[in-house]
């Protein structure tokens, strides 16, 4: 990957926390130079952006993981406040249409230091059956190559998608397009609930810009080791 839009650190640490105290103790072991910060629907409830202020403080840049997804005026306004909060990454969803996301942009567009503005193209939660059942004639495949291709032409920096689909959506959506990919696992680690996985380097070369890693880094007996050989295993790609 020779892609110099994308900045290290490529590693995105997803922080899937149900109070802030272990948060702040898993944060207080890791380092910005290594990686991100992903702060999600849980922990933000919970938490609020004082949390998020107090990451930043520690020279963390956070990813705000709220996929928002509303009236193009509410979404617009909800991406407003993230990119006041100062965060470094905020999502939406896809399925918004194009107009919501129009609005999300031009709302971050505005802000001092604009936040990258990704979508989230369907959940790989959803299924075919989950398709037909809303009545959506179209195939997994199909639809987040469609709303990929909306969300860039949106005016969207980019989209949250499976390694598996990085490469596709590398091909057709640019070099510029930024990729965030989730169900990222070292060799050696458990898949824990992820269905199909991919170890950071082939998630890279497969045209991925970032990587989300939860539970191999949280979790690990030592998140800074952890964090250090990820980065290590993909220094020369990233
Ligand atoms: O612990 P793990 O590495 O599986 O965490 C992955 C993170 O990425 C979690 O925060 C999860 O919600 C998120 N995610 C995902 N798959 C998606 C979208 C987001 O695993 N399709």
């Amino acid at each position: 990957m020779t892609d110099t839009q994308f900045n290290n650190p490529r590693i995105i640490v997803a922080l899937d926390y149900p109070e802030a105290a272990p948060a702040l103790d898993l944060v207080a072991r890791l380092e910005p130079a290594l990686c991100r910060l992903k702060v999600g629907k849980e922990l933000f409830t919970v938490a609020g952006p004082q949390l998020v202020e107090q990451f930043m403080q520690r020279g963390f840049e956070v990813f705000l993981d709220l996929k928002f997804h509303d009236i193009p005026n509410t979404t617009a306004q909800a991406c407003k406040a993230a990119a006041a909060l100062g965060v470094w990454m905020v999502n939406v969803h896809a399925l918004g249409g194009r107009r919501m996301m129009e609005a999300a942009r031009n709302a971050v567009a505005q802000a001092a230091r604009p936040p990258k503005l990704i979508a989230v193209t369907l959940l790989t939660s959803m299924a075919q059956e989950d398709l037909s059942e809303l009545g959506m004639n179209t195939t997994p495949a199909d639809l987040v190559l469609r709303l990929a291709t909306l969300a860039r032409d949106s005016g969207l920096d980019g989209v949250v998608c499976s390694a598996q689909e990085a490469a596709l959506l590398r091909r057709e959506c640019g070099d510029k397009f930024c990729l965030v990919t989730p169900g990222i696992r070292p060799a050696d680690a458990a898949a824990d609930d992820q269905m199909r996985v991919m170890t950071p380097r082939a998630a890279l070369e497969n045209g991925a810009s970032y990587l989300v890693i939860g539970r191999p880094i949280t979790r690990a007996a030592d998140p800074l080791r952890a964090l250090q050989e990820i980065s290590q295993q993909i220094g020369g790609v990233a």
